[in-house]
């Protein structure tokens, strides 16, 4: 199934995954809306190097933390490509919620920004993805099987993202392909120390950080597996199994 000329839009397709991830899909030649939102200089940044590149472009701005914006980002994209045949959801939070500490301010803003979004975009998307015969491909993460500490409300989160997943998948089918990839340390905070990593690195089987390109990689390989709906696609150097 060749991605070329087809349409994408990658929630917080900025900086780091997202950017990654748009910027791999872009050169594979699909038409790339990136949406962002505070990281307006570093959209423009992406939009710029995939442009030199060659592919089509267009940064969208908004917070999917609130339903209105969700539904206004999917509009955006599908009136500037005109059709949608892929929805990453890859925007998200993180940070650490130890128990004791949890307000339900902070407890809404997770859910929503991680979970809630993820299904409105989709919700928004349907009709366009399911005239395509497209896919979704949800950023879940390894955690929501194998938690660690003071974590709770973002690996509630996650694990919503893969329930969220496989509903959809079945909500969508036949016409619409929905999937999710669960990374494990692939791009660490930017204030982590080397022996913070070591430790993380420790966790997995291949006693490695993995990279941005590894999980860009799986988004291809979803986008592109006519066969495979439902399922949860760990990405994480073998965390689960250490
Ligand atoms: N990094 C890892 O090793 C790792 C591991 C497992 C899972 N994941 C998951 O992979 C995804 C990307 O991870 P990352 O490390 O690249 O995340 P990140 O650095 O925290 O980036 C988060 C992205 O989400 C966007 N975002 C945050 N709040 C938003 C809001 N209210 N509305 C719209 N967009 C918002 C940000 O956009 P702006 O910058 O424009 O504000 C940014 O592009 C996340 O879902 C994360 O949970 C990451």
């Amino acid at each position: 199934m060749s991605l070329h000329g087809k349409a994408a839009l990658v929630t917080g397709g900025a900086r780091r995954l997202g950017r990654a991830i748009a910027l791999a899909l872009g050169r594979a030649g699909m038409r790339v809306a990136i949406h962002y939102h505070t990281s307006a200089s570093a959209a423009e940044e992406v939009v710029k190097e995939l442009r030199a590149a060659g592919a089509s472009c267009v940064a969208i701005p908004g917070d999917l933390s609130r339903t209105a914006d969700c539904e206004r980002v999917v509009d955006e994209a599908l009136s500037r490509w005109g059709s949608l045949d892929l929805l990453v959801n890859n925007a998200g939070i993180w940070g650490p919620t130890p128990i004791g500490h949890v307000t339900e301010g902070c407890w809404d803003d997770l859910i929503n920004t991680n979970l809630r979004s993820m299904f409105f975009v989709a919700q928004r998307a349907a009709d366009a993805l399911r005239a395509s015969r497209g896919s979704i491909v949800n950023i879940a993460d390894v955690g929501a099987r194998r938690p660690w500490r003071n974590h709770t409300p973002y690996l509630v989160s996650k694990g919503g993202v893969v329930a969220l997943t496989r509903a959809l998948a079945k909500d969508l089918a036949p016409e619409v392909r929905v999937n999710a990839i669960a990374p494990g340390p692939v791009l660490l905070p930017d204030d982590w120390s080397a022996e913070q990593a070591e430790q993380v690195a420790r966790t997995t089987l291949l006693r490695r950080i993995g990279s941005p390109d590894d999980i860009a990689g799986a988004v291809l390989y979803l986008a592109q597996a006519g066969y495979v709906t439902g399922v949860i696609l760990p990405v994480d150097g073998g965390y689960l199994l250490h």
